[in-house]
């Protein structure tokens, strides 16, 4: 068995796991690369996985064709989850569209309202979540385990790609023929809202083009914190 073919072994594995001991389970796609490996594990196997993306009402229409990809590659409807349109409205009328570019707090409360919130939604009455994150994606991420705990929406999270590299990603993407977001060839290696995400220069950090008005520190969107902090762990490169 070469490496790809024990990774990929091994991360079907766990998804086989989760579907079989965690039922329900739900998997949050961005749409972006490492969540397309992921969706093509899922939906290949038939596991009784569902998937969602939260549509923040802020995504780059690159992103939203890749809804209409999955659908014609895979006859797979993927669930959408919305802010409320009261909370935006708020937020719009207190401190306007593009506030989160003002202030940190004013970043988190529009990640609050068009992701945290929905998030919730998406994740009621599950015993698991998957995520896409990866190890290697930023130093936030360096310490991250295939299975955790939680707490914060009571039950375990898998991250089954946590080993894998981004030559990995692309690799299984080029040889199976996944569908993929246009923007990560147009310099985008990672994609989140489009007024927060640009494209990078070679050599620069994956994560640089997330944020990128922020301290790399602070560059999560609280999707991934425990007990409302997040976790600091130690740089990837120290
Ligand atoms: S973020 O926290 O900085 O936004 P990132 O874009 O790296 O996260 O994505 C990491 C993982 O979070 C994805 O693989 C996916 O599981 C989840 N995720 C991020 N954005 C969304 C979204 N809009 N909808 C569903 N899941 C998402
Ligand atoms: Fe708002 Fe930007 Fe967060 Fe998207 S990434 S929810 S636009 S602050």
């Amino acid at each position: 068995m070469n490496d790809m073919t024990a990774l990929v072994a091994g991360t079907q594995q766990t998804l086989e796991r989760i579907a079989s001991d965690f039922t329900p389970a739900v998997f949050a796609s961005s749409l972006a690369a490492e969540d397309m490996v992921l969706t093509d594990l899922i939906l290949k196997a038939k596991l009784p996985i569902d998937i969602f993306t939260l549509e923040t009402g802020r995504l780059h229409a690159e992103t939203l064709n890749v809804i209409d990809r999955i659908k014609e590659t895979y006859g797979y409807d993927v669930a959408l989850y919305r802010p409320e349109p009261a909370a935006v409205d708020a937020y719009v009328q207190q401190n306007g569209l593009d506030a989160f570019y003002d202030s940190i707090d004013l970043r988190k409360e529009c990640c609050r309202i068009r992701k945290i919130e929905p998030l919730g939604r998406a994740l009621a009455g599950n015993k698991a979540w998957i995520t896409g994150q990866r190890r290697a994606q930023s130093t936030t991420r360096a310490a991250l385990d295939i299975q955790e705990d939680d707490p914060a929406h009571g039950m375990s999270k898998f991250n089954p790609l946590a080993d894998w590299s981004e030559q990995d990603v692309w690799d299984y993407i080029r040889s199976n023929n996944v569908p993929y977001n246009s923007l990560h060839d147009k310099g985008y290696p990672s994609i989140g809202c489009e007024p927060c995400t640009r494209a990078i220069a070679p050599g620069e950090d994956v994560r640089a083009g997330r944020w990128w008005w922020e301290n790399p520190d602070t560059k999560e969107c609280g999707l991934h914190v425990v007990d409302g902090k997040l976790i600091r762990i130690k740089p990837v490169s120290a």
